[in-house]
């Protein structure tokens, strides 16, 4: 079984256009450090916590890391206190390894880690575990070698977990969106469906995840034509520099955007428009995380559907967990959130 889900997982991996290019990271711009002490009075116990996130500048991110902050807030009582650092991992991953060591110098009673590569888990899991410090894994999951929930750093260690979102799911829904319109998505009646792929860091499980599953949702209803895959590392200014490329090349070509996530969409959004297509009527686009802005777009018309990525419940999962493991309490291996479909 475990072969056979190994040769799916590789299999499924191919499926796309298989023509993704690295464009290069994100620029990064808020690098500061966030804290929140509250100061604890007589016998108020104080709990360190450190939160390490890729990058500040991400928009999924950016809601999910002040979610926990603030959750946090809400969970003090007289006697519990919290003391929560937040550092930006600027996309780097040897800066984001030496966030850790600090961490660790500084006796943190827990840590949170939304990891830069899922190919360190091993290192960072190694040297928290040493240092006898809870590891609740956020957002970027390392995966086993047969592709799914059995990391063995993960599996093997009663401290260390995973919460996230299965992004089969997104994937899978995204192509539902497209397949479940009247049309399948199919604009200009040819009997099949013409797209471009604008894909998340490929490094992520989650951009390779939705780029595969959400095709391989639409090819059970039409067949398909990928006209483009490109990598836009989940930042708006690349996708609708892509969008915009994509668009000049082939036209009205193309039926359908699929974004693996909403930045990307609302750079493509912008770059539609800029072309004078209009959503709905000559074109498709759908993305991934339900940003406000991208619900009320999914509500006025100007994008097709999003899937919800629901950064409440797995922000508040990953401290409720990290609460878990502060009292002593033993934690599973993995913690799932479902994503939703949104659509108008
Ligand atoms: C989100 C993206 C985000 C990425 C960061 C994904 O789950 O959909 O918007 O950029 O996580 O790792």
């Amino acid at each position: 079984m475990k072969k056979l889900l190994a040769s799916l997982f590789a299999v499924a991996l191919l499926v796309g256009c298989g023509t993704a290019t690295s464009e290069g990271a994100p620029a990064t711009t808020e690098t500061e450090t966030t804290t929140t002490t509250t100061e604890a009075s007589g016998d108020a116990k104080t709990y360190n916590v450190g939160v390490a996130i890729y990058q500040f500048d991400d928009n999924f991110m950016t809601l999910y890391r002040n979610e926990i902050e603030s959750y946090f807030k809400t969970l003090e009582t007289d006697d519990t206190k919290y003391n929560v650092t937040i550092v930006d991992g600027k996309n780097d991953m040897a800066e984001q390894s030496n966030q850790i060591d600090n961490f660790i110098t500084q006796g943190m009673d827990v840590i949170i880690l939304n990891l830069v590569q899922t190919s360190s888990a091993d290192a960072i899991i190694d040297k928290v575990v040493a240092a006898g410090i809870p590891l609740v894994l956020i957002n970027r999951e390392p995966l086993g070698e047969d592709g799914d929930e059995s990391y063995k750093g993960i599996l093997d260690n009663a401290t260390v977990c995973y919460v996230g979102a299965d992004a089969r799911q997104s994937g899978t829904f995204q192509g539902e969106i497209i397949a479940e319109l009247p049309d399948k998505g199919d604009l200009n009646g040819d009997g099949k469906v013409s797209y471009i792929m604008i894909e998340g860091d490929p490094e992520n499980i989650d951009a390779q995840y939705r780029t595969t599953y959400s095709i391989k949702a639409l090819e059970e209803a039409i067949p398909v034509e990928c006209l483009d895959d490109q990598v836009g590392n989940w930042a708006q200014a690349k996708g609708q520099e892509i969008t915009a490329n994509a668009l000049s090349q082939y036209g009205d070509k193309i039926e359908v955007v699929f974004c693996n996530n909403d930045a990307m969409a609302l750079g493509a959004a912008a770059a539609i428009t800029a072309a004078g297509r209009k959503v709905g009527e000559n074109i498709y686009l759908v993305g991934v995380d339900a940003l406000d802005e991208c619900q009320e777009m999914v509500k006025n018309g100007e994008m097709t559907g999003t899937v919800l990525n629901d950064h409440i419940g797995q922000s508040h999962t990953a401290v409720d967990v990290a609460v878990k493991a502060l009292k002593g309490e033993a934690m599973d291996n993995y913690y799932w959130v479902d994503y939703v479909k949104v659509t108008k």
